[in-house]
């Protein structure tokens, strides 16, 4: 997989993208395919237990991009700017290539057209990012109902398709919206909470697993339900070890 190959997805073919954190999601999301796994700094919701994602930080995103990468070995891998690590051109160099060395193939940028363009003319392949953008959003409502605002969001994500980023995420958004931004885009645009007409669809991994269940957003599908799994045999292995029935001769040395 590289950006060439992401665009010439477009309209040929939907580009699965799922978020990941570990090393042993990401063996997984790699033998089943995933075009694109996004180290998101959704990480900081649903791994590391902050209430925003304003609190993961660049080492945070170098430490989880590593792990994703030694289980990942050939997927294309997208890292999340964090926070502030974006805050001029250079300071987002510094960063951006720290989290390719680090393994990822591309960083991801909410907005930031000027540094997104700057990163690029650097060598660094970036991921656009329009719509709810949860790094400085004030309420996590969907974007571009009011005609001004769609107009916001649609010039956004060509302003980003000029500064060369090779597709670009749309976030809660209409749908209709989502369709005309894919639609007037040469890139592709990755849909969240934005529909069906997008190029392609990325979802937290945690949320379609039922690995997340403090805030379910209503474009999360459940695939799977793990906790309840999780939570049969944590409280199995309690029992049994209560009762004294683990470890049994089967599980000890002789
Ligand atoms: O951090 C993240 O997981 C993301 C996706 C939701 C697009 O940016």
């Amino acid at each position: 997989m590289s950006t060439s190959k992401i665009i010439s997805m477009k309209g040929n073919e939907a580009i699965v993208v799922l978020t990941c954190y570990d090393s042993n999601m990401a063996k997984i999301l790699e033998e089943m395919n995933v075009d694109i796994i996004l180290v998101g700094d959704s990480l900081g919701n649903v791994v590391l237990g902050y209430d925003s994602t304003r609190d993961v930080t660049v080492q945070d995103m170098i430490r989880h991009t590593g792990a994703v990468r030694r289980g990942a070995v050939s997927s294309f891998i997208v890292a999340d700017m964090p926070y502030k690590s974006d805050e001029t051109n250079e300071l987002a160099l510094m960063n951006a290539n720290a989290l390719i060395d680090s393994g990822a193939d591309a960083v991801k940028i909410e907005g930031k057209p000027a540094v997104c363009k700057f990163l690029s003319q650097n060598g660094i392949a970036v991921m656009g990012h329009v719509g709810l953008l949860p790094q400085t959003a004030e309420d996590y409502k969907v974007k571009g109902k009011e005609s001004k605002e769609a107009e916001d969001i649609l010039n956004m994500a060509l302003e980003l398709e000029k500064a060369g980023c090779f597709a670009v995420v749309l976030e809660s958004v209409p749908v209709e919206l989502a369709r005309r931004i894919t639609d007037a885009l040469k890139i592709p645009a990755i849909g969240i909470g934005a529909g069906p007409y997008c190029d392609g669809q990325v979802l937290v991994v945690n949320d379609i697993l039922g690995m997340y269940d403090e805030f379910k957003p209503k474009f999360v599908k459940r695939y799977a339900n793990v906790n309840e799994i999780i939570k049969k045999a944590v409280s199995q292995y309690r029992k049994e070890v209560k009762k004294g029935e683990f470890p049994s001769d089967e599980y000890s040395f002789k």
